[in-house]
């Protein structure tokens, strides 16, 4: 929800954290701060706002001094987005910095008790509560800042990723690490902080991801020194050699991440089934799946959990699995079903998918899901996610690093993963026929260059846009396979663009939306060939004959609906499980180009945050 960046070594501090702070905005953009230690002054400087707000701040004060440096963006839950409320937090002695990502359960009744103690608060935050409790636990038990954070955090109940700075042990940064990610870069002379490598990736490729119940002190002299949470019993760290590169994390000459990322899509296919997918051969290789083939076969049940974006993926894969492997699926909102109390037999697989891997709701789902005996799969983007460590096995979808809050590149390729799984799945069973099978993976192997070609028309589809940039509200169709699509372009155009849209099945228009319907209302219906055309056909003449506006996404060279909609996009022909895989590109296109229009901001809307590690 927040990101956290932080320096130690001899370089200036502050152009490190600022721009690894930038990079982290898509993590939360309401508020932003920086702590800098020179030696002698540990200095905060905080404002509402953005990074950039935070630039011209640090310049009016000349606050850019210093070799540590600890910075937060953030994505407020306790407290109002306001200066007091940013981050970083000092101790009431105002020796002491924190910054954190993540939420202090308990924060209310551990503040009765410091308020009792005589600390007083300055901002609403459980941030501000957690920084005083470790100044108390070292001022009461005279301990080191490593153990007070240690003793602190067990008497705190939530979820976090600190970074503490004590300016009188000014050699070291305390950091640790339940249940929000983070991770160490290693460098020479210098150790970087950070909620995703993103940060430290142009200093370094050597990274430690910190687990659950982890923390480290990070010094100079002694490099990183990693131990437990809970007892403090050290743990060798493992040093990772990452494989992203800083080109994959910038903007590479599009306006915006998600026009980036819309249009890496060919590629971030080709990525996904890269190595997995042998069409010549017939063969789908997938080590999480081949290493337990026997659960998925004799599988009586899937159980898909998911948010946002995620679970429409979920929902295409619904189709993809009862289609091919004949295991019947359910798809449920991970927030849903970690709060009732699911039924859950031992030879039922649960699915997880999530881009972040870090999404609160899907953490939790799998860890009930494990409790009650389920084995659980994980199909996370993010490489060493907490998801993909969670679960018992995964696979992962290669999109890339994906920054825009709007996810684009993250639906396809789960659907691809999705796809691959289950043909892998019904070839095992023998649940598909050979040719058929055969068939699909070629296919596949096409849908890159098909997405290319719906690419190509995004001139067209920025015209639609304009015509209804000033709509207030749109409607999507779409059915079978294409339904997930239509709640995913409603999606995408609300978070972005903040016009009302919703998602239906096409047929269920006339239970109760057609009533919206007049010459107002911007009806987006999915109308491929195959998928249910014809009935899809009379919904268009439905709307039509109550004035409504139709764009039509048609397989090329479509006559039909042609003549009856306002506008039509094309997308070449395919097969029908994998229409999902074209079709909602037009609709990414439109909803970028309508937020463009609108003057939104399209990579960092109003409110979201690219991963939700709360509640
Ligand atoms: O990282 P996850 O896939 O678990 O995230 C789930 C949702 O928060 C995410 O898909 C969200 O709905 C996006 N903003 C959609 O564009």
């Amino acid at each position: 929800m927040c990101g956290i960046v932080g320096y130690i070594g001899l370089k200036d501090a502050y152009p490190i954290v600022i721009k690894g702070l930038k990079r982290l905005e898509y993590r939360g953009y309401d508020s932003a701060g920086i702590a800098l230690f020179d030696g002698n002054n540990l200095e905060v400087t905080k404002t509402k706002g953005k990074v950039a707000d935070l630039e011209r701040v640090a310049l009016e004060k000349n606050s850019k001094k210093g070799s540590i440096g600890i910075g937060h963006t953030r994505w407020a839950t306790h407290g109002v987005p306001n200066d007091v409320n940013s981050h970083p937090h000092y101790s009431n002695s105002e020796d002491l910095v924190i910054i954190h990502n993540g939420i202090i359960e308990n924060y209310e009744p551990l503040k009765k008790e410091l308020v009792a103690r005589g600390y007083e608060f300055k901002s609403d935050t459980d941030t501000e509560v957690l920084i005083n409790l470790i100044e108390d636990v070292q001022i009461n038990e005279k301990v080191s800042l490593e153990k007070a954070v240690q003793i602190a955090l067990n008497q705190a109940i939530g979820a976090y990723a600190i970074a503490v700075f004590d300016k009188r042990q000014e050699n070291e940064l305390i950091v640790a690490r339940l249940g929000s990610p983070l991770a160490i870069g290693v460098g020479e002379n210098e150790f970087f902080i950070a909620s995703d490598a993103s940060p430290f990736i142009e200093y370094t490729s050597d990274a430690i991801y910190l687990e659950d119940g982890e923390m480290a002190k990070i010094s100079l002299k002694e490099g990183v020194v990693v131990s437990k949470i809970k007892d403090g019993v050290a743990v060798d760290p493992y040093i990772q050699k990452l494989k992203i590169n800083l080109e994959q994390i910038e903007k590479g000459g599009f306006d915006h991440f998600m026009l980036k990322e819309i249009y890496e899509q060919p590629h971030a296919i080709t990525d996904t089934y890269r190595g997995r997918l042998l069409a010549n051969e017939g063969v789908i290789k997938m080590a999480g799946i081949d290493d337990n083939i026997d659960k998925f076969v004799n599988a009586k049940r899937i159980i898909i959990v998911a948010c946002g974006t995620s679970w429409h993926a979920g929902l295409v894969a619904e189709y993809i699995f009862e289609e091919f492997s004949r295991i019947p699926v359910e798809v449920e909102y991970a927030s849903e079903f970690r709060y009732r109390n699911p039924i859950i037999n031992k030879d039922d697989i649960l699915i997880a998918i999530s881009q972040s891997g870090e999404t609160a709701d899907t953490m939790a789902a799998i860890k009930l899901a494990k409790q009650r005996g389920a084995f659980v799969f994980g199909v996370c983007n993010v490489v060493g996610s907490s998801i993909s460590r969670e679960s018992h096995a995964g696979a992962y979808t290669h999109a890339g690093p994906e920054i825009g809050v709007a996810s684009t590149k993250a639906f396809t390729t789960q659907i691809t993963v999705l796809a691959l799984m289950a043909l892998r799945i019904a070839k095992q069973k023998g649940s598909i026929a050979n040719s058929q099978y055969h068939y699909l993976l070629h296919e596949m192997e096409q849908i890159p260059s098909k997405v290319e070609k719906v690419l190509e028309q995004n001139d067209a589809i920025e015209k639609v846009a304009e015509a209804y940039k000033d709509s207030d509200n749109c409607l999507y169709l779409g059915r079978g396979f294409n339904f997930p699509v239509a709640l995913e372009g409603a999606l995408k155009l609300k978070e972005i663009s903040y016009i009302h849209a919703e998602g239906y099945p096409a047929a269920e228009m006339k239970h109760g939306p057609i009533a919206l319907i007049d010459e107002q209302m911007p009806v987006v219906v999915i109308a491929t060939k195959k998928g249910h055309y014809e009935k899809v056909v009379s919904n268009i003449q439905e709307i039509k004959s109550r004035k409504g506006k139709v764009i039509g996404i048609v397989t090329e060279g479509d006559v039909t609906v042609k003549g009856l909609a306002d506008h039509v996009i094309e997308v070449p022909e395919t097969l029908e499980p994998f229409t999902p895989l074209l079709t909602t590109i037009p609709l990414q296109l439109l909803s970028y180009h309508i937020a463009v229009k609108l003057g939104k901001n399209v990579d960092q809307p109003r409110n979201l945050a690219k991963s939700v590690t709360v509640e």
